[in-house]
């Protein structure tokens, strides 16, 4: 089977297709027929080597943590799927492949109404927005929260959970994307490009997530959080706090992710669910090596998914 994957660090074009033998499902596995899997700024990371030290892997190195594929053989002990099955999939690494092994705990079943892509986006931006709302957060319905950056993958999934949970949202982005978030339940929207949103929604929240990509919001979570209220970054950023010495800073970064036997199933639970697609590549070396390139443009709105079919 073909895999894609690289055996020194480099720059996106260091990929190279493998061939490797199927995977065996152990006992508590399922054999997955990937039919597509989903490009993050982590795997970038990986390829570049800033993981080296952190993480030390052996070449050649497969990224690739989330997958959408079809269950085609069962191992020892498993109930819960057929074959057949499509299934979403979080792994630690090595979905750039044509077929993968994973355990049922890391795996759902993806409902017919998302589409193949969304699926295949969904994994890494869906425990990442599940780690900030139910282990980070502890809000009760009614309370307020902000998102700045809620047009993006994290952002946008967090409005969706918040909403879910009875929250009340504010959130911002830049003005073309505000009937998106709007559409997505926010109850007030700010264009950071068009009004200081720092001011507009001044000590509003009891909770702000900060989930632009690089953490960059010019101030704005300061501003809105109320005294004594929380901010968390998603992007590995500090915060100045000095101006409200009450507020708590959490880093998304620094704590454990949330399991995804308890995220996956949330997610997919969520009514008319959402994640943005900028663009889908086709299952060939060629397209890894241009979603790389377009990753590293940090221009994408929304996520980079590579199809099989
Ligand atoms: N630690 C983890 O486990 C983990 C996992 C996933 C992601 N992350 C991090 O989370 C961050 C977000 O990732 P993502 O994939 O969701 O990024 P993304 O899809 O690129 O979204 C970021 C959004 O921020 C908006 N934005 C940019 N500048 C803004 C500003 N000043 N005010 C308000 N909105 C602004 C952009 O919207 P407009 O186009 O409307 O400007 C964009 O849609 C990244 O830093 C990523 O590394 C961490």
């Amino acid at each position: 089977m073909l895999r894609f994957g690289f055996d020194h660090f480099g720059p996106a074009d260091v990929f190279t297709a493998i061939d490797a033998p199927t995977p065996v499902p152990k006992p508590g596995q399922v054999l997955i027929d990937v039919l597509g899997f989903g490009l993050n700024p982590y795997d970038a990371s990986l390829r570049r080597g800033e993981q080296a030290d952190s993480r030390p892997l052996k070449f050649p190195i497969v990224p690739g943590t989330d997958v959408v594929g079809r269950v085609a053989a069962l191992g020892e002990g498993v109930s819960d799927y057929a074959v057949d099955d499509r299934v979403l999939n979080y792994r630690p690494i090595g979905g750039y492949s044509e077929a993968v092994t994973a355990s049922t705990g890391k795996i759902a079943k993806v409902p017919a109404t998302l589409e193949l892509a969304a699926a295949a986006g969904l994994p890494n931006i869906g425990i990442a927005a599940y780690t900030v709302m139910h282990q980070l957060l502890h809000l009760t319905p009614g309370q307020t929260l902000a998102v700045i950056g809620a047009s993006g993958g994290v952002g946008s999934l967090i409005v969706q959970l918040a909403k879910a949970q009875g929250l009340f949202v504010i959130a911002t982005a830049s003005a073309r994307n505000v009937a998106a978030l709007r559409d997505l339940g926010a109850d007030e929207v700010g264009a950071y490009d068009e009004t200081d949103t720092g001011r507009l929604f001044a000590d509003r929240a009891d909770a702000v997530v900060n989930a632009v990509a690089g953490g960059v919001d010019h101030g704005a979570a300061v501003a809105i959080v109320k005294p004594g209220g929380v901010i968390v970054t998603t992007a590995w950023v500090d915060v100045d706090t000095t101006g409200k010495p009450t507020i708590t800073h959490l880093q998304l970064g620094a704590n454990r992710p949330a399991k995804a036997e308890d995220a996956l199933p949330a997610l997919l639970a969520l009514p008319q669910l959402r994640v943005r697609v900028a663009k889908t590549l086709p299952f060939t070396l060629a397209g890894v090596i241009q979603g790389h390139e377009l990753l590293e443009t940090h221009h994408t709105a929304g996520k980079l998914v590579v199809l099989r079919h």
